[in-house]
């Protein structure tokens, strides 16, 4: 079974499909903690909902980030308890970088959901972004996180049809409905250690 904690910023609704799917016996998988870059979003009551410990932090703590990041490796490793340790951090909506903290003590351990098909449309605003580009196909990946926004090794992408009469919030909706489906996915690939990163970049499952 795998030891998650899931990094949010916002509503969770990520955070929540993994819940669901560990409810669902589809994910083979336990979340220890869920970490918050912001002490108002709505995914800690998620957290809170389902018993899951919480650590939120504030904009001020991340006026220094490598301070904040390792404030959270310490928070990652301090349970104390007979619990196993931290396997991988599920970065769901997460809006900042992770730095060399998280980074050392969690090497390719470290992964994020992109709402378009990567290495098109990185950033905060993936979907309206290809949606006014006028692209007809988007989608989202799953792909390891490093010290670059949106850039790790792609582990799985699906496509999305952008259809001519979608509208930016139609699209979001399809979006994140793959989401909610693909990244649970993957994270049971990874429990079953189908998933592996190999010297050249690239990932191979099996
Ligand atoms: C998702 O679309 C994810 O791809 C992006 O941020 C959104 C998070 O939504 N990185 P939620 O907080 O999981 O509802």
């Amino acid at each position: 079974m795998l030891t998650l904690a899931v990094f949010i910023s916002g509503g969770g609704t990520n955070l929540q499909a993994i819940l669901n799917a560990i409810d669902a016996g589809v994910l083979d998988a336990r979340v220890a903690l869920v970490v918050s870059s912001n002490p108002d979003a709505y995914g800690l009551e998620r957290a809170k909902a389902a018993g899951i410990p919480t650590l939120a932090l504030s904009k001020e703590d991340y006026a220094d980030p490598q301070a904040a990041d390792a404030r959270i490796v310490a928070a990652l490793k301090s349970d104390g308890s007979a619990e196993p340790a931290i396997d991988y951090i599920v970065m769901a909506g997460y809006m900042r970088k992770v730095c060399e903290p998280l980074l050392a003590a969690y090497p390719n351990r470290i992964i994020n959901i992109h709402p378009s098909l990567l290495p098109s449309f990185a950033g905060a605003h993936g979907i309206a972004d290809a949606f006014s580009y006028g692209v007809k196909l988007t989608g989202v990946t799953v792909h390891f996180a490093n010290e670059d926004y949106d850039k790790g090794a792609i582990i799985a992408q699906q496509s999305v049809v952008v259809a001519e009469d979608d509208t930016l919030e139609s699209l979001e909706e399809k979006i994140h409905e793959v989401e909610y489906v693909l990244y649970p996915q993957v994270l049971q690939l990874l429990a079953e250690e189908r998933i592996i990163l190999a010297d050249t970049g690239r990932v191979d499952i099996y």
